[in-house]
Formats: structure tokens, sequence, C-alpha cells
């Protein structure tokens, strides 16, 4: 029988299962609370608007013609013109030929990596950062090094890029302050570090005014996006649906055009279909989409936030989000958020995922990541009493 094994190129050693991709298995079992993956609630999907969307573009024999054939590897032209003023709309104006659309913003995380790193090259990273960025860079075997927030201590590095989470960030749910930005944009420019800028989250603001992002930042500092080092990644997975799998990259043009070998050799296309649905829906309706997501958001982050308050042990402490999914728990030093994961889960039918998987290295292991995105209001107070009744029997014996 062949070994498999011996066969794998090297880059496979470093490709493991996900702890969040396998939990979301259990999403099948109604006893257990859902505190765990970064899944937007269904009850949000604008079902009926992506229904009146497919059949209004199906139902036109030269829209369908279009929908259903291969589309160009830059993506459908007017998504890419709708996304150019999009992104003018939250500070950062650029041109069509300044975006590529993808299979969802992790294609683009994947296609950034796989387009400025060669193994052992160093790439910047938060520690902790988004999971599913480490992933994706790890297939090109990276070094990694620590991206202080702010970068104020950054003399020098060799890293090819810095991948900065700026709002409310997936672990963390903390944002970067408008002066780290600054200053890390300074870094950048000192160290002619580009910068990749995860925009997952960014209309996810709940409370507080917004922060420009790195790229509107860097576009008001340079006067185009082109003179710029940013290269931002953005989705319309949080807002609309996620199984459209539609995200996007602005950067420099000459980035865009290597870009797109890589999506021509990838997977030649995003589908065309979805793009015009997304088109369709985003382009009447994305804003008060977001306003419904911020609004559903904010209530569930605010009795979660209470829950928190009521059932944790004082040793524990926890970031207060300004949007997003995610609060990041802090455990008392010592203690192993695999075991209490695992203990929650065994023993609380409460699914948390441990933090040490988001770090790229050093991890800090007495931390949780808790996701207030899915769970009804009253499942996820029972699921944080859950924790906090594990956690009380673990720290007090
Ligand atoms: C920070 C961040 N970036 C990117 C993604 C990828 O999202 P998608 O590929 O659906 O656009 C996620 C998904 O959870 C995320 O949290």
């Amino acid at each position: 029988m062949t070994d498999w094994n011996a066969r794998y190129a090297p880059r496979m050693s470093r490709m493991v299962a996900s702890d969040i991709r396998e939990r979301m298995k259990l999403l099948a079992r109604p006893d257990i609370v859902h505190l765990g993956g970064g899944l937007p609630d269904p009850a949000l999907f604008p079902r009926a608007r992506i229904a009146e969307a497919c059949a209004r573009i199906l139902g036109d024999p030269i829209g369908a013609r279009t929908a259903l054939q291969y589309a160009l590897s830059e993506g459908h032209p007017p998504l890419r013109e709708w996304l150019a003023g999009y992104m003018a709309s939250i500070g950062a104006p650029c041109r069509p030929d300044n975006i590529l659309i993808t299979n969802g913003s992790q294609q683009a995380l994947d296609f950034v990596a796989k387009l400025f790193l060669a193994p052992g090259d160093g790439v910047m990273v938060e520690l902790p950062s988004f999971i599913g960025a480490l992933r994706a860079f790890d297939a090109y075997e990276p070094c990694y090094e620590r991206l202080p927030d702010g970068a104020t201590e950054l003399r020098t590095t060799r890293a090819k890029f810095g991948y900065v989470g700026t709002d409310f960030r997936n672990p963390t749910g903390t944002s970067l302050s408008r002066a780290a930005r600054e200053a890390l944009l300074d870094a950048s420019a000192a160290l002619d570090l580009p910068l990749v800028e995860d925009g997952c989250y960014e209309k996810l603001r709940f409370d507080g005014a917004d922060i420009p992002s790195l790229l509107a930042l860097e576009i008001a500092r340079t006067g185009s996006i082109d003179a710029g080092r940013v290269i931002y990644t953005g989705t319309f997975s949080k807002i609309i649906a996620p199984s459209l799998r539609v995200g996007w990259v602005a950067a420099p043009e000459p980035v865009i055009r290597k870009l797109v070998l890589i999506k021509q050799a990838g997977d030649l296309a995003t589908s065309a279909l979805n793009q015009m649905i997304l088109l369709d829906v985003a382009a009447a309706s994305l804003e008060t989409e977001a306003a419904k997501a911020r609004a559903f958001y904010r209530a569930r982050r605010d009795s979660m936030m209470a829950a928190l308050d009521a059932n944790m042990p004082p040793q524990v402490t926890w970031t207060r989000p300004e949007g997003g999914f995610y609060v990041w728990l802090t455990l008392p030093a010592g203690l192993d958020g695999n075991a209490v994961a695992e203990r929650a889960l065994a023993e609380g039918r409460v699914s948390v995922i441990s933090g040490a998987a988001f770090y790229a290295t050093a991890p800090e292991r007495n931390t949780l990541r808790l996701s207030f995105s899915l769970a009804p209001e009253d499942a996820a107070r029972e699921g944080v009493q859950r924790l906090g009744r594990v956690l009380r029997e673990t720290i007090g014996g």
C-alpha cells in the first residue's frame, strides 16, 4: 500500500484541522450551547431579497447567460465598480482596477500569502490573530514575527508583510485605536512594510465613533491607493450571507494584476451568479442590512456582557467589544484554556474555543474565545452560566 505520508509536500505537516471547523460538527446537537464559532445568525440572512435577486437575474435571458457563464477572473465588472464606490464611502476611494473579487475574504488571505511568501519568509502577525489567516499563511511555510499593537516598538523587520485586524478583531473583539493605526502606518512607511488589513467586521460597530481603516488613513496620506502599501480584504459574509462566498481585495493595481494571475490558476473565477446576486442585494440594501445586523448583535453583545458580569468568577477578565462577534476571556495564570473548553463541553454542554490556537507563536494558554453572534440571548445566558460553573469548579480545585 502506498505510504501517503512520505509523499505529501512538507507544507502539509503544518496543516492541521481547526478546532473551530471541528466544532461546527456539534451544531446539530440541540443540548449544546454554541458560544464557539463566529457564524452569523441565519435569522438575519435576507432570504427573500436573495430569492428575488436570483429570480430577477435568471428570469432575464441576457442576464442569465452572464450569470451562468464563467466570470472574468478579476470579478464581475459591475460589482468591481460598485465596490470601488463602496470603498470610497468608507473613506478609501479606489478604481475598479484596484479590486479583485475573491471566493470569500479567506481566499484573499490565501492569495496574498501565495503572492508574497516563500518558505522561511517572515510575516508579522498580532498575537493572537485570526486563525483562518494563520492557517492560510502556514501553507506557504513562513516564519512568524510578532506585530505589536501600533508597532511603536517596531524598529526593523525582514517580514514580507504584516497582517492586521483593525476593527473588533477575531479573536479578541478589540480594535486598534486611531493613534495605533497612525503609528503602524508610520512604521510601515519607515520599514517599507506592506500591511494586509482584514476589514471583515468594519461595518459592525455598535457604539463609539468609526475609526478610519488603515487603507483610508494611508490614502489620506499618499493621495491614492496605488501610492500606498496597504492591501485591504473585505467580505459580504457577516452582513449578507457567507454561503455566497464573495469577498474582495482592494490594493495597488500592480498587486491586483498579480493576484488575478493567482485567481486564474486557483479557481478561474468566483461564481458570476453569486456576484450578481450580491450586487443586486448590496446595491439596494447593504446599509439597511448592516444597520439591522448592528442592532441585532449589539443586543447580543449587551446580554453576553451582563451574563459574564453575573456569572464569571472574580479571577476571570474579559474584553468589552464595541462591535463584531467576539469576547476574549483571560483565565487565571496556569489554567489551560484547552482543558477548560473540553470540560465545558463535556460537563457544561457549552462550546467555547480555547485561545491558544490563535497564537502563531508563544501561546497564552489561559485564554478562551467566546462568540455572541449565533446563540439566542437566553441560550447564551445559560451557556455563560454553565461556563461560570465549570470555571468555579476548576479554579476551586
Ligand atoms: C477576521 C476574519 N477574516 C476573514 C474571515 C473569512 O470570511 P469569509 O471568507 O467568509 O469572507 C473571517 C471569518 O470568520 C474572519 O473572522
